[in-house]
């Protein structure tokens, strides 16, 4: 059976101050958690050091939001394996359309990073998803089956999750219909020809809408932006109820 993997991706929001005090609202709606479910959190760098004492014996683990190719070197502003794993980080997101869009992250790259995260030990959450024009232009499948082949190339389809997240629904409020989703991830599922392939949602999801995205037969949890910043809401995404 596929365990579902709830993360939350803070981005570049919370302080060291503003974790903690997520925490202390977060952890007590948070005990009784199936244990047919991982729950991640990737934080901003800064904060990685002082959620890992705080969640020590939970149920948490830590994601990073990047992590680079090389374990040290001239590589300003990036972050390597090893000082994640200093850290007890566990998952690393790579790919995320955000630094896709904002630094022109290649497929390449991000192949590179998902390698050196699997190398080290660190399970790569790899993002992929289409613009609202290539949908509109019908080339929405085209495009996420390159992203598979090439960020996937040479990787252990046993230790990684992969991220489908068009990115016309992230932070729009906008959901993609949960059927399409799942179409979407069934052919993820079949292009990567691994069954067990852990494949979760990521776009505008809230605690009205995970039930019924966690319905879905070939989605496997989700990417949470806004909603995982409201430790009510995180809650109730991370005790999804299947309909
Ligand atoms: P959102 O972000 O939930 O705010 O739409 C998702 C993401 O960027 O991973």
């Amino acid at each position: 059976m596929r365990k579902t993997v709830i993360a939350g991706n803070w981005k570049m929001h919370m302080t060291c101050a503003s974790a903690k005090e997520f925490m202390e609202g977060f952890l007590p709606l948070f005990k009784d958690l199936p244990s047919d479910r991982n729950v991640v959190i990737a934080p901003p760098f800064t904060a990685i050091s002082s959620l890992a004492t705080i969640i020590e014996g939970t149920q948490i683990n830590l994601s990073s939001q990047n992590v680079h190719w090389e374990d040290s070197g001239a590589f300003t502003a990036e972050i390597s394996p090893s000082m994640l794993l200093e850290h007890n980080v566990r998952y690393a997101i790579v790919g995320h359309s955000e630094p896709r869009k904002y630094f022109s992250e290649s497929d390449e790259q991000i192949n590179l990073r998902a390698k050196s995260a699997q190398t080290h030990g660190l399970i790569p959450i790899v993002c992929v998803g289409e613009t609202f024009e290539q949908r509109e232009r019908g080339e929405a499948e085209r495009v996420i089956r390159r992203q598979v082949e090439q960020g996937l190339e040479q990787t252990d389809l046993s230790k990684l999750v992969i991220a489908y997240e068009p990115i016309w629904a992230i932070g729009t409020g906008k959901t993609c219909e949960s059927n399409e989703a799942n179409r979407i991830c069934g052919l993820i599922r079949k292009w990567s020809g691994f069954n067990d392939l852990l494949i979760q949602y990521g776009g505008s999801v809230k605690p009205g809408n995970i039930d019924e995205i966690m319905s879905m037969s070939d989605i496997d949890g989700v990417l949470v932006g806004g909603a995982s910043l409201d430790p009510q809401d995180f809650a109730r995404i991370a005790n999804y109820k299947i309909r």
